[in-house]
Parts: C-alpha cells; sequence; structure tokens
C-alpha cells in the first residue's frame, strides 16, 4: 500500500526534527545548560504510557564521581566524552500488566527515551541510545529500588561528529 501523504510546513518541522536527531558518539566538553535539560525533563515528562502508570524513573548523571562509575557500565571510549548521562530505569510495581501477562515498561520507557531524544535534538543536542550496558555493574555502584531496572543510558552533549546518511528499510518493506 502506497501512502500519499501532503507535507505541510508543520508536518515538515517535525519530519525535519526526525531526521536531525541521530546516534551521537563523540562530544564536546561544553556542558548542557540547565533550562535545556528542564526543556527535555518536561517533554519526558508528558509522555504517554499503558493506563497511564508513568512507570519510570530518570537519573541525571553530571558528578564527576558518578560520571566515572556509569562509565564502568559501557567500556566505549566515545561513551567517556558525554558530559553527562540520563540513566532511563523502568518501575515493574507501576508498570501496566496486560490480563495475558504482558509487560508494558519496556514500551512506556522507550516513548518516554524518544520524548529525551527528539527534544534534545530540538535544542541543538545530541544523543545515543545506549542498552548494550552491563546492567547488573550499574545496580551495584547506583542505589536502585528492588523492582527498578535500569533499562537505557543516554549520554547527552553538544555533539563532536555528524550525523550520517540514515540507512532504514524502504516504505514497501514496513507497510502493508
Ligand atoms: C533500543 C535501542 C538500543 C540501542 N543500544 C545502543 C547501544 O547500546 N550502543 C550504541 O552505540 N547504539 C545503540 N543504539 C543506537 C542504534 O544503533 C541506532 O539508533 C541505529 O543504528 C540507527 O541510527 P541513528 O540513531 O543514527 O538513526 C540503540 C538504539 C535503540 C533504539
Amino acid at each position: 500500500m502506497y501512502l500519499y501523504i501532503t507535507i505541510n510546513e508543520n508536518d515538515m518541522k517535525f519530519l525535519d526534527l526526525v531526521k536531525e536527531r541521530y546516534s551521537c558518539r563523540s562530544y564536546l566538553e561544553k556542558s548542557v545548560e540547565q533550562e535545556k535539560l528542564d526543556y527535555i525533563m518536561e517533554c519526558v515528562r508528558l509522555a504517554p504510557s499503558a493506563v497511564n502508570r508513568q512507570p519510570w524513573m530518570f537519573r541525571l548523571i553530571t558528578k564527576e564521581e558518578d560520571k566515572a562509575k556509569l562509565q564502568q557500565c559501557y567500556h566505549r571510549e566515545w561513551f567517556q566524552s558525554a558530559p553527562m548521562y540520563i540513566i532511563c530505569s523502568i518501575l515493574h510495581d507501576e508498570e501496566w500488566v496486560r490480563a495475558d501477562g504482558k509487560h508494558h515498561g519496556d514500551i512506556d520507557i522507550a516513548i518516554a527515551v524518544e520524548h529525551l531524544c527528539l527534544a534534545a535534538t530540538e535544542q541543538g543536542l545530541a544523543t545515543c541510545w545506549v542498552c548494550n550496558f552491563d546492567a547488573e555493574k550499574c545496580r551495584q555502584l547506583f542505589t536502585f529500588a528492588e523492582n527498578e531496572e535500569p533499562a537505557v543510558l543516554i549520554p547527552i552533549g553538544y555533539a563532536a561528529d555528524e550525523s550520517k546518511e540514515k540507512k532504514r528499510k524502504s516504505m514497501n518493506e514496513i507497510s502493508k
């Protein structure tokens, strides 16, 4: 099925933002302004979630000692260049579970984290989703509630690299 869409000026703004966001793997030393963080976190706060449970917690990691601890959880040189990080956790106590047993915390956190990344992009900042980290180590080094799962790490700052061409499936491959 082909989708014929008319792109008006407002649509383009969001499409431009979506195109602009990319996984940044090199950051400048410049720190992130508090007003920008406040704006981004407000966009996170307003994210939708199943049954409006909002089963999430976001830890803003800015202190040098905490940054050093988090860097032990993901051993990539580029990761260390970020001026700060956000640990995004699922609160399994609070997530909605469908009657057939399907948990929705993963879906909820993904929506909130993408709000974060797009809002950061809009503010001229760069981010990268990181899920391939040592979650067990993260649990040891930081204090989490028993049913809280650190699920995503987001380094955030000003980009020192540039976006690459987006490699994506074609529209025909993803829609019927
Ligand atoms: C759920 C999720 C987990 C990811 N985990 C990592 C990761 O651990 N390390 C990494 O470098 N990139 C990670 N990425 C980034 C993807 O590799 C990237 O989004 C994808 O290649 C598309 O590139 P783009 O973000 O530049 O458009 C992750 C992305 C998502 C959505």
